[in-house]
C-alpha cells in the first residue's frame, strides 16, 4: 500500500510538471512568434546608438544591481554602440532602442521551489523611470526577474508604442496601475505568476477596455476577484476587445461568470478560466465563440449538465473539463461534431453508468480526430468500450480509477498510435493480451490495481520503447522473465508488486536499465541472486523488495542516487551488516525502512549525515548508543524497536528532532531519564518507551500542542520509573488512550492508570495515581 502512495506521489508529481511544461511549450511558442520580424539586435549604425538612449539604459542598469551572471557586462559607460549590447535592438533606419528582452533565462523556475533559491540567472533591483528615456520601445521583457515584490510602476503606461510588455514570474505585487490602459498599442500582456494572487486587479477594470489592440494575455495566478463582482466585470470589459486571440486567466479567483448580450470575442481561440472557483451553470455563450480552438474550464465548480451544444463547437481542439465535481457528465449522446477536437479531458467529472452507451457520442468524425482522451475518476462501469478500439489515432488513453470490468479486449492492441495507456484502479480480469506488444509507439503502461491473472507475456517485451510499466496489485503469476527485462532498456520506472510472480532474478534480468529510477517488486516470492560486487547501470531513486528474499547478504549491488524517495528493504531475509560506506552518496531518503531483517552493526552511526523523514529499522540486531547528531530536523517517524541499542536518549532530543511524530524504541536496552526536551515536541502523537531501562520520573513539562491532537499514545512500561503520573500529561488525556493501544504506564498498575488517563484534565491531579515499580 505505501510503495503504491509513493509512485502515485511521483506520478502525479510527474504528471503535473508535464501540465506546466505544456504550458510553458504554449507561451513559448507565442513568445517565438512575436519576436519574429523584430530587429538584428548586432546591426548598428554608422554612428552607433543614440547617446540619450544609451545613458537611460546605462541609468536603468544601476537600478539592477543585483546581477550575479554578469548579463548585462556588455552595458558599458565607454562610448560603445548600445544597440550591440545584451538584450538590446535597435531600429535599423532610426537607430532608436527599440526592443528590450531581459527574460532571465531558465524561466521554468517558478515550476520548481527548489530551483527557485538557488536561481542566480536573475536581475534584480527596481524597474527605473529612465526607461521613458526609451520613447520608441515596443517590445519589454523582463520576465523571471526579481523586482522584490514591489508594484509595476505607473509609468510604464507612458511607453505609448509599446507592443509586447512581459512581466511575469519577476516577484511584483501589488495592484495593477490603471495608467497600463493608455498603452493603446499593445498586443500582448503577460503578467502571469508573480506569485500566486502576488498582483491583483483592484476594482476598476475599465482601463481594459482602452487595449484596443490586445491580442494576447496573460493573468494567470493575478487576483481578480478582490473587490466584490469585480471577477465578472473584467470578462465584460474584455468583451470589448474583438482582437483578443489568447487569454488565461487561470488561478485567477474568478467566482462566476456573467451572462452577454453578445459575444464580441469573434478572434479568440485560446481560453483557459482554470483553477478558478467558479459556481455557476455551465457558460453557454462561450459555444458562440466559433474560433476558439483550446478551452479549459478544468478546476471550478460548475453544475449542471454539460450543455449539448459544446458537441457542436466544430473548432475546438482541445477540450479540457476536469476537476469539476458538480457537473453532471451525461455527454450528449448523439454524434459529436467536434471534427477538430484532438484532446478531451474529463477527469473527476461524474459522468456515471456503462461506458459502452457513450458509443453514441464519440461517434462521428470524433472518432477520426481524438488523440487524447482522458476519463479518469469518472465513475464509469462495464466491459471495455469497442467503440475506443476504433480511435485510431489515440496517442493517450487514460481511463483509471474507474469499475470497468471483464478483460482487456486483444483488439486493444490495434491502437498502433498509443504512447501512454492507463488502466489502473478497474476491476479488470483475465490475462494481459499478446497483443499489447504490437503497441510498438507505448512509453507508458499502467495496469496497476485490477485482478489480472497467469503470465506477463512475452510480447511486451517488443515494447521497447516503454519508460513506464506499473503492473503492481494484480494477480500476476510465473517466473520472471529476463528476456522481457532485458528488452526494456528504455524502463525508469518498474513496479511488479504485489502479485504472485516466482523465480529468480539474476544480474541479467537487470543489467540493460540504464535509466531505471525506480525498481519495485515487493511481496512477490521472487528471489535475487546478484553478487554484492555486482555494478548495474542505473541508479535508483525509490526501491521496493520489501517481502523478496534479497538477502542473506546486504545487496550492495543495489546503488542508490543522492535523494532517494523511498528504500523498502523490510522483510527481505538479511542477516548482514551494512558497510558504512553504502551511504556516502546519499544525501537524503524520505522513506528508510529495513525493518525485520538479521541486520547487525551500528547502522545509526552511518546515517548520520543523511536527512532522512521516516526511519524504520525495528525487528533487527543492531547495536550502538543514540547518536548524538542523528539526521534530525526532517524526521517524523523513528522506529527502532526490538534491537540491541545501548545508552541515553540524547538531552537535547526535542529540540535536535522537533518534527517527530512517532518516536518508538521499546525494547532495547537503553537507560536513563527520559528527557524533558520530548515535551517539546509539539508533533508528537506516539511514544513508545516500553521496555529498556530507563529509571527516574516522568517528567512534568508536558504542553497542549497547537498544531496536533497532541500526544495520543504512550508506552512507558517494563520500565523502572518512579514517582507521580504528572499533572501536565493530563493535557493530553482527551486523546489517551485508544482501547487496547496503550499497555500504560506500568502493567502492574495497567487498570488503575487508564483510569486516570480518563478523567478530564481538571480532576487529574498527582494524589489520584500513583506509580510503583
Ligand atoms: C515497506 O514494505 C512493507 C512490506 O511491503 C510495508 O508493510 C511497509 O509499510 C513499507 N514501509 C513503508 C515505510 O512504507
Ligand atoms: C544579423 O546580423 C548578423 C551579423 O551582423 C548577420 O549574420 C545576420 O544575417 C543578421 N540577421 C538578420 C535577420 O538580418
Ligand atoms: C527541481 O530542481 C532540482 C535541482 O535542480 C532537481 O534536482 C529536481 O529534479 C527538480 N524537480 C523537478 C520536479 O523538476
Ligand atoms: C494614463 O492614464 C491615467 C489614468 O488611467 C491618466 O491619469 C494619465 O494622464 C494617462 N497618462 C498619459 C500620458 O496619457
Ligand atoms: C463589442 O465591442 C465593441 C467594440 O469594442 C463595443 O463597442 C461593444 O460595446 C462591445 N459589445 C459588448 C456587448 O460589450
Ligand atoms: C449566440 O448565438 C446565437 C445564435 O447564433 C444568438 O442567438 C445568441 O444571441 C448568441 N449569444 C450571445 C451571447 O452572443
Ligand atoms: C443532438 O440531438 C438533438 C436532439 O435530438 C439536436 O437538437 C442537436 O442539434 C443534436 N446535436 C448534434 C451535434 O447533432
Ligand atoms: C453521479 O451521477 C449519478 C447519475 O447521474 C448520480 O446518481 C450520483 O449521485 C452522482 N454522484 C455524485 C457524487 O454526484
Ligand atoms: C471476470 O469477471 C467477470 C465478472 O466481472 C466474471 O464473470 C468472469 O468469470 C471473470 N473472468 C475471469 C477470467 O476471472
Ligand atoms: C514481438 O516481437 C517478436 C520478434 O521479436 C515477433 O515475433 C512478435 O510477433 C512480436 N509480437 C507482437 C505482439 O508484436
Ligand atoms: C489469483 O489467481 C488464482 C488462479 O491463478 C486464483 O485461484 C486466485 O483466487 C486468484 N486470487 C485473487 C485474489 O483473485
Ligand atoms: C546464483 O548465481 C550463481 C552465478 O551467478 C550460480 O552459480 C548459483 O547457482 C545461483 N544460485 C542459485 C540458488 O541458483
Amino acid at each position: 500500500m505505501a510503495t503504491n502512495t509513493h509512485h502515485h506521489t511521483l506520478l502525479s508529481a510527474l504528471h503535473c510538471f508535464e501540465r506546466r511544461r505544456l504550458l510553458l511549450l504554449l507561451l513559448g511558442l507565442v513568445c517565438l512568434c512575436n519576436v519574429v520580424g523584430g530587429s538584428n539586435s548586432t546591426w548598428s549604425r554608422p554612428g552607433g546608438c543614440i547617446d540619450s538612449e544609451r545613458e537611460a539604459l546605462l541609468q536603468f542598469k544601476r537600478g539592477l544591481p543585483h546581477d550575479p551572471a554578469n548579463r548585462l557586462s556588455s552595458w558599458t559607460a565607454d562610448g560603445s554602440d548600445c544597440c550591440g549590447w545584451n538584450g538590446v535592438s535597435c531600429d535599423s533606419m532610426s537607430g532608436h532602442v527599440v526592443k528590450l528582452d531581459l527574460k532571465s533565462p531558465g524561466s521554468e523556475r517558478f515550476l520548481n521551489a527548489s530551483r527557485m533559491q538557488s536561481y542566480s540567472r536573475s536581475l534584480g533591483g527596481v524597474i527605473g523611470p529612465s526607461l521613458l528615456g526609451l520613447k520608441y520601445l515596443a517590445y519589454l521583457d523582463l520576465s523571471y526577474n526579481d523586482f522584490k515584490k514591489k508594484p509595476i510602476p505607473e509609468f510604464l503606461g507612458s511607453l505609448s508604442n509599446l507592443e509586447y510588455l512581459y512581466l511575469s514570474g519577476a516577484n511584483l505585487q501589488g495592484r495593477i496601475p490603471h495608467h497600463l490602459g493608455n498603452l493603446s498599442r499593445l498586443q500582448t500582456l503577460d503578467l502571469s505568476n508573480n506569485g500566486f494572487w502576488g498582483l491583483s486587479m483592484g476594482g476598476d477594470v475599465k482601463w481594459m477596455s482602452q487595449l484596443s489592440s490586445l491580442q494576447h494575455l496573460n493573468l494567470y495566478q493575478v487576483d481578480i476577484s478582490s473587490d466584490h463582482g469585480s471577477s465578472g466585470k473584467l470578462l465584460v470589459a474584455l468583451n470589448m476587445l474583438p482582437s483578443l486571440s489568447w487569454v488565461n486567466l487561470g488561478s485567477c479567483g474568478l467566482k462566476s461568470i456573467p451572462s452577454f448580450p453578445h459575444v464580441n470575442l469573434t478572434s479568440l481561440s485560446f481560453l483557459d478560466l482554470s483553477e478558478n472557483d467558479i459556481q455557476s451553470p455551465f457558460v453557454e455563450w462561450l459555444t458562440n465563440i466559433t474560433s476558439l480552438e483550446h478551452l479549459d474550464l478544468s478546476w471550478n465548480n460548475f453544475e449542471g449538465g454539460v450543455p449539448s451544444v459544446i458537441w457542436s463547437m466544430s473548432s475546438l481542439t482541445e477540450l479540457i473539463i476536469s476537476g469539476n465535481e458538480r457537473l453532471d457528465g451525461k455527454l450528449p449522446r448523439n454524434q459529436s461534431s467536434l471534427c477538430k477536437l484532438q484532446r478531451l479531458e474529463m477527469r473527476w467529472v461524474n459522468i456515471s453508468g456503462d461506458v459502452n452507451e457513450l458509443e453514441g457520442s464519440f461517434s462521428g468524425c470524433i472518432r477520426n480526430s481524438l488523440q487524447s482522451l482522458d476519463l479518469r475518476s469518472t465513475r464509469l462501469t462495464g466491459s471495455f468500450p469497442s467503440w475506443l478500439v476504433e480511435m485510431k489515432r489515440l496517442k493517450y488513453l487514460s481511463l483509471p480509477s474507474n469499475s470497468l470490468q471483464g478483460p482487456i479486449p486483444t483488439s486493444l492492441g490495434g491502437l498502433s498510435s498509443l504512447e501512454e495507456l492507463d488502466l489502473s484502479e478497474n476491476n479488470l480480469n483475465g490475462s494481459i493480451p499478446h497483443s499489447l506488444g504490437g503497441l510498438s509507439r507505448l512509453t507508458s503502461l499502467d495496469l496497476r490495481s485490477n485482478h489480472l491473472q497467469g503470465a506477463i507475456p512475452e510480447s511486451l517485451g517488443n515494447l521497447s520503447s516503454l519508460e513506464e510499466l506499473f503492473l503492481d496489485h494484480n494477480n500476476l503469476s510465473g517466473p520472471i522473465s529476463a528476456e522481457i527485462l532485458s528488452s526494456l532498456s528504455s524502463l525508469q520506472l518498474l513496479d511488479l508488486s504485489d502479485n504472485r510472480l516466482e523465480g529468480m532474478v539474476s544480474a541479467a534480468h537487470l543489467s540493460n536499465f540504464r535509466s531505471l529510477r525506480m525498481l519495485s517488486m515487493a511481496n512477490n516470492p521472487i528471489i535475487f541472486n546478484i553478487s554484492t560486487d555486482w555494478v548495474p547501470p542505473f541508479r535508483l531513486a525509490v526501491v521496493d523488495l520489501s517481502l523478496c528474499k534479497v538477502g542473506p547478504l546486504f545487496p550492495t549491488w543495489l546503488r542508490l542516487q543522492q535523494n532517494v524517495d523511498t528504500f523498502n528493504l523490510s522483510n527481505s531475509g538479511i542477516s548482514d551488516a551494512i558497510p558504512d560506506s553504502y551511504w556516502s552518496s546519499t544525501s537524503s531518503i524520505n522513506i528508510l525502512d529495513l525493518s525485520n531483517n538479521q541486520i547487525t552493526g551500528r547502522l545509526l552511526d552511518s546515517l548520520k549525515h543523511i536527512v532522512i523523514r521516516n526511519l524504520d529499522i525495528h525487528s533487527n540486531r543492531l547495536e550502538g548508543e543514540w547518536p548524538h547528531q542523528l539526521p534530525s530536523t526532517e524526521l517524523s517517524i523513528l522506529d527502532m524497536s526490538s534491537n540491541s541499542f545501548t545508552g541515553a536518549i540524547p538531552k537535547d532530543v526535542g529540540e535536535a528532532m522537533p518534527s517527530l511524530q512517532m518516536l518508538v524504541v521499546s525494547n532495547n536496552k537503553l537507560n536513563g531519564s527520559i528527557p524533558r526536551s520530548l515535551c517539546q515536541l509539539m508533533l508528537l502523537l506516539y511514544l513508545d518507551l516500553s521496555r529498556n531501562n530507563f529509571s527516574g520520573n516522568i517528567p512534568d513539562c508536558w504542553k497542549p500542542s497547537p498544531y496536533t491532537v497532541g500526544l495520543v499514545v504512550l508506552h512507558l512500561s517494563h520500565n523502572s520509573l518512579v514517582g507521580v503520573i504528572p499533572n501536565s500529561l493530563g493535557y493530553h488525556s482527551k486523546a489517551l488512550p485508544p482501547p487496547g493501544a496503550v499497555e500504560a504506564l506500568n502493567t502492574l498498575l495497567i487498570l488503575q492508570v487508564e483510569l486516570c488517563l480518563h478523567l478530564p484534565p481538571k480532576q487529574f491531579g498527582p494524589e489520584s495515581c500513583w506509580l510503583s515499580s
